[in-house]
């Protein structure tokens, strides 16, 4: 029987089991496919632990995940353009995607580009359309020199190529383990903590057009003290901030579509971008994998491979 990571309650990390499931059954619209890498988000740690309860109930028994890339094992019956053995990207929105087999509906996947490696493809999803969502909300242009707070992170490190890529300045705040991946990448590495805003300035010119935060805990303050206007000013998980100050939170809804999806796996086909991978965990070995990711300290993306 093929497992799947289940929890039968909200709660810390040991509710999360990896247990047998009946094997699913893809509908007329549906594709079974069988797992080669799944990506795993901070989201999903908050949603175990019932923190967006009041926003997005979990029912019980729970799976987990959203991002995966895998091998096409069976077909529903009215599914076209798509055979058993073709190689996708994909995602779920029924909390699925940490399992051996997973039922993806039609629209929901892209082929797999053949340079594209499993890891990178099934951690793409939910950190690539929501990184993508950012550069866009705050209408980035090569004249630009944009602010990224978590700038080494599994959303971050899609932001800062992104910006790149469309010619922007980019200064990216980062430990100082992770200067040497941003310096290569073509970004300035800034230390976070006391004399930020300094540091900032100077290396930036004391010009800062726009500000995209993936970190929290203050940087949608910092970016209106340097200047940058609100509707510049994008955070994905400060929403009591945006709420307060009237700066953009657009972030994975305004982009979660197959489109963004192909045109990213499309990008690292063609060399233009990089998901970093920070460590790959077995299934059976999920509760490390979450372990690690909440420290807060990832370069890239933590992935399961069954
Ligand atoms: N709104 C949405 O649609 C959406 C979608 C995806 C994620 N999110 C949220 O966005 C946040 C980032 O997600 P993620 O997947 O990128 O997380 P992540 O992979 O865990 O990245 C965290 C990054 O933050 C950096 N960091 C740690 N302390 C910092 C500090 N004090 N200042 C600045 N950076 C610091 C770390 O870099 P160092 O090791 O260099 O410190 C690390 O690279 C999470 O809170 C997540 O829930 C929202």
């Amino acid at each position: 029987m093929p497992r799947a990571v289940k929890f039968d309650h909200y709660g810390e990390i040991d509710v999360l089991r990896v247990v047998e499931v009946e094997r699913p059954v893809p509908k007329p619209n549906q594709v079974l496919v069988r797992v080669k890498a799944a990506g795993i988000n901070p989201g999903e740690i908050m949603i175990r632990k019932g923190v967006f309860a009041d926003r997005w109930p979990a029912t019980f028994p729970s799976g987990q995940g959203s991002d995966l890339a895998g091998i096409v094992e069976e077909i529903g019956s009215a599914v076209k353009n798509v055979a058993v053995g073709d190689e996708i990207i994909g995602f779920t929105e029924d909390r699925a995607s940490h399992a051996e087999l997973v039922i993806l509906e039609v629209g929901h996947f892209v082929p797999r580009p053949a340079h594209v490696p499993w890891e990178q493809a099934g951690a793409l999803f939910v950190a690539g359309t929501t990184a993508y969502a950012a550069v866009k909300a705050v209408a980035l242009t090569a004249s630009d020199t944009l602010v990224v707070s978590g700038a080494a992170g599994g959303v971050g490190s899609i932001v800062v190529q992104l910006a790149r890529n469309i010619g922007a300045k980019v200064l990216g705040l980062a430990s100082a383990a992770n200067h040497a991946w941003l310096t290569d990448h073509g970004v300035i590495p800034i230390s976070y903590g006391d004399g930020v805003a300094e540091r900032i300035r100077a290396a930036s010119g004391n010009k800062i057009d726009a500000f995209v935060d993936a970190f929290g805990g203050g940087y949608v303050e910092l970016a209106l003290k340097l200047g940058v206007a609100p509707d510049r000013n994008d955070t994905i998980i400060d929403f009591a901030a945006a709420a307060k100050y009237g700066v953009k939170s657009e972030g994975n809804s305004a982009a979660a579509n197959a489109g963004v999806l192909a045109e990213l796996a499309g990008l690292i086909e063609a060399g233009r971008l990089e998901i970093p991978i920070a460590k790959t965990y077995r299934l059976a070995d999920v509760r490390e994998a979450y372990q690690d990711l909440e420290k807060r300290h990832t370069r890239g993306k933590i992935v399961l491979v069954p």
